[in-house]
């Protein structure tokens, strides 16, 4: 019979996933496994299945025992397979073919009472102590990593965060890992849509996630060839801004465009949104241009009445998922390689894996935002606009 191992590192897949998240994975037990010699623990769901874990023994040694037990007997994936069972004991087997995989096999999970009660994050504390863990790999996104930070503040635990998000809104970072994914299935998306765009002469407005940041958007109308981009770096989205892109759109087509694709990012503030009465912010972005986009286009005297007509669509979670690309997958390895790295030096801490001047590097789980990460939206805004002009 096994035993439960002392020591063992545990990861967790937090918020929403990105493609990558199955390959670093992989990479973290593998370099656990095969390199190191440490057993690693997955836990299912994120803080939620680590807070339902706490939970179930309750501070209690002998649940605590019998939960152990139970991990020990059904590793890998009978573990991973066994309804109930939160912590897996991850084995060769269990990682084995997943790293072309969009999603997570862990699962994630968003925990809203792990982010607001210092008491529930009290008990995950206690309990993570009492299994013995040496470190908490926490993988996801802004939220995901600010949890990462109380358990080290309030508890003392060692966490090591991995930047999993499609937003790139983590700024320390030149990159998280499935932005380069998410992109690639962007473009995707605009050719899609380019095609019969063209074939009615039409005007598209896709509406990209990004959460309050237009990176994921701007890379991907760089790499695409979208027409217009708009992205809440750029400011309040008015009015009088959107006629504007009407009447350009307009002077584009009387010089000989045939289409015209506008991306638009989800976290776009637009005119009324702050008003209290105000239905436009409950809307999805492309909607609201949508409108008035068509007020325009279908104005008295307008030169394309009744001919120019206008589609939204709103692109949505097609975008998270998917297989990884190899970029991704590089990253995650190597985001991998530097938390073991961190892990198995005794006096490093806490901290977060970022990528720096295309090399991995530790930072610490409060690290600001980079300034060449402003500059970098701006210059590609301003590369977007020459690209795109007519
Ligand atoms: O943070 C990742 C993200 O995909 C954002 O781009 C988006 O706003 C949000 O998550 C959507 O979350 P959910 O999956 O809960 O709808």
């Amino acid at each position: 019979m096994k035993k439960f191992p002392d020591n063992a590192v545990a990861i967790l897949f937090s918020g929403g996933d990105s493609p990558g998240m199955n390959s670093l994975l992989r990479a973290v037990s593998r370099l656990g496994l095969n390199r190191h010699g440490v057993e690693v623990l997955g836990i299912r769901e994120g803080y939620r299945g680590l807070l339902r874990a706490a939970r179930q023994c309750n501070g209690d040694e002998k649940a605590l025992h019998c939960m152990k037990q139970e991990i020990a007997d059904r590793r890998g994936l009978q573990g991973l397979h066994s309804p109930g069972q939160d912590i897996v004991w991850l084995d060769h087997a269990v990682c084995s073919g997943i790293a072309g995989m969009g999603g997570t096999i862990l699962c994630s999970a968003r925990c809203d009472e792990f982010k607001k009660s210092e008491k529930a994050r009290a008990e995950v504390i206690a309990f993570l102590k009492a299994l013995g863990i040496r470190a908490l790999i926490v993988c996801g996104g802004d939220g995901s990593l600010r949890g990462a930070e109380c358990l080290e503040r309030e508890g003392g635990i060692r966490v090591i965060g991995i930047p999993c998000t499609i937003d790139n809104d983590l700024l320390f970072t030149d990159m998280s890992i499935g932005v380069h994914t998410a992109v690639g299935t962007l473009v995707w998306a605009v050719d899609h849509i380019k095609d019969t765009a063209r074939a009615h002469r039409r005007v598209m407005i896709l509406e990209t996630m990004g959460a309050k940041r237009g990176e994921l958007a701007l890379r991907a109308a760089l790499a695409s060839g979208a027409e217009m981009i708009i992205t809440p770096e750029q400011g309040l989205l008015t009015i009088e801004r959107m006629t504007k892109m009407a009447r350009d759109i307009e002077e584009g087509m009387i010089g000989g465009r045939s289409h015209c694709i506008v991306l638009v990012a989800e976290g776009v503030e637009i005119e009324g949104d702050a008003s209290a009465d105000s239905h436009i912010k409950k809307r999805n972005r492309a909607y609201v241009i949508n409108d008035i986009f068509n007020a325009h286009f279908q104005r008295e005297g307008g030169p394309f009445r009744e001919v120019l007509e206008v589609r939204p669509s709103v692109l949505g979670h097609l975008q998270r998922g998917g297989h990884p690309t190899a970029s991704d997958c590089i990253l995650a390895a190597r985001f991998a390689e530097l938390a073991w790295h961190s892990i198995m030096d005794r006096n490093e801490g806490s901290g977060i894996t970022a990528l720096r001047n295309n090399k991995p590097e530790l930072v610490g789980l409060t690290a600001g935002p980079m300034p060449e990460r402003a500059e970098l939206v701006e210059s590609f805004t301003r590369l977007h606009e020459a690209l795109s002009s007519w």
